[in-house]
């Protein structure tokens, strides 16, 4: 058995993007988890399950997902294994850089690095978007239904589109984006917010959410900014989740006072999200966010960071902390 250890880190990510419920994600330059990855006898096995703190962004939700067969980082490890057919299993080690119930693709990163990090170790011959599949059945597991706009931009990097057959379009912009973040302590596991979502929805609030969606990824793919402007207003997910979610009309609009293009719940909350044209503009964003959070007062952290266009690295320097 070959000793080579693969590390993989994968990012964060912000599922629906406002008006793009399930169809919609962007992914974050940071935080993320980390798998060390090596072969073992046939299955999977955790070895090691620790919280990884990013020092410019510490983790304030301390709820660790389960250390066994039920994480995604081993749903989607097993996954991958049986689709390569090999005769020989993996150990992994997960350092977890994003908290769970947080919003910010926490489930999906893992399974999403593990899969890459599987992949790895068997020489690559998968593509990434061939990957999607177990990351995607790693989710579902983890929340009851497998929608993939944190898994696919984890994987591929910068904003993707996901269709109900399940296959995943990249949208390749010209701009360069960043984000405003805020994770307000506390903590909504994403069954809980899915289940605020009625299984239908008025044509009007359809309607609405297909112009925005639309006006926002043509916007995307021309890099006109005038289009981005105001594209972010969801009318199907966040006036059901917004109540759930500590001073999130505040933190709005505290947000779009200090000129952010958009700002919305990130996938399922509590996290919140301003898309921003400049760096300059996320960090008086998020200033102000952080702000309005503070005069509440409700713990959180905040950071920037710019859109990622790359996804999950491989990661040959190996520290964990
Ligand atoms: N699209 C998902 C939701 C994202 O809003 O439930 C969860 O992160």
């Amino acid at each position: 058995m070959s000793d080579e250890i693969v590390r993989v880190y994968a990012p964060a990510s912000i599922g629906n993007v406002g008006p793009g419920f399930d169809v919609l994600g962007l992914c974050l330059e940071s935080p993320g988890d980390r798998i060390f990855a090596r072969r073992a006898e046939k299955g999977v096995r955790m070895t090691r399950l620790v919280p990884l703190d990013e020092k410019d962004c510490p983790a304030v939700v301390s709820v660790m997902p389960p250390m066994d067969a039920r994480n995604t980082a081993c749903v989607a490890a097993t996954a991958v294994l049986e689709r390569l057919g090999v005769d020989w299993g993996v150990e992994l080690e997960l350092y977890k850089g994003l908290p769970v119930g947080s919003g910010l693709g926490s489930s999906g990163a893992s399974a999403v690095a593990a899969a890459v990090a599987v992949n790895e170790l068997a020489g690559a011959p998968l593509r990434r978007e061939e990957l999607l599949f177990a990351c995607a059945k790693a989710e579902g597991a983890a929340c009851g239904a497998p929608h993939a706009d944190n898994v696919a931009p984890a994987l591929l990097g910068g904003f993707v589109l996901v269709r109900s057959n399940g296959s995943v379009t990249r949208i390749e912009s010209p701009l360069s984006l960043w984000v405003a973040m805020v994770t307000p302590k506390a903590e909504l596991p994403t069954r809980e917010a899915r289940a605020a979502i009625p299984t239908e929805i008025p044509l009007a609030e359809a309607v609405h959410n297909s112009a925005q969606l639309a006006t926002m990824v043509y916007g995307l793919a021309c890099g006109d900014l005038s289009l981005l402007q105001g594209a972010i207003d969801d009318h199907i997910a966040e006036p059901r989740r917004a109540l759930m979610i500590p001073a999130f009309f505040e933190v709005k609009a505290a947000a779009l006072q200090a000129g952010a293009l958009g700002c919305s719940i990130s996938g399922a909350g509590p996290s919140i999200f301003a898309l921003c044209a400049t760096e300059e503009m996320a960090q008086a964003c998020e200033e102000a966010m952080s702000g309005a959070l503070q005069e509440v007062p409700i713990a959180h952290r905040h950071w920037t960071s710019r859109v990622n266009t790359h996804g999950a690295q491989v990661d040959t320097r190996g520290e964990a902390t």
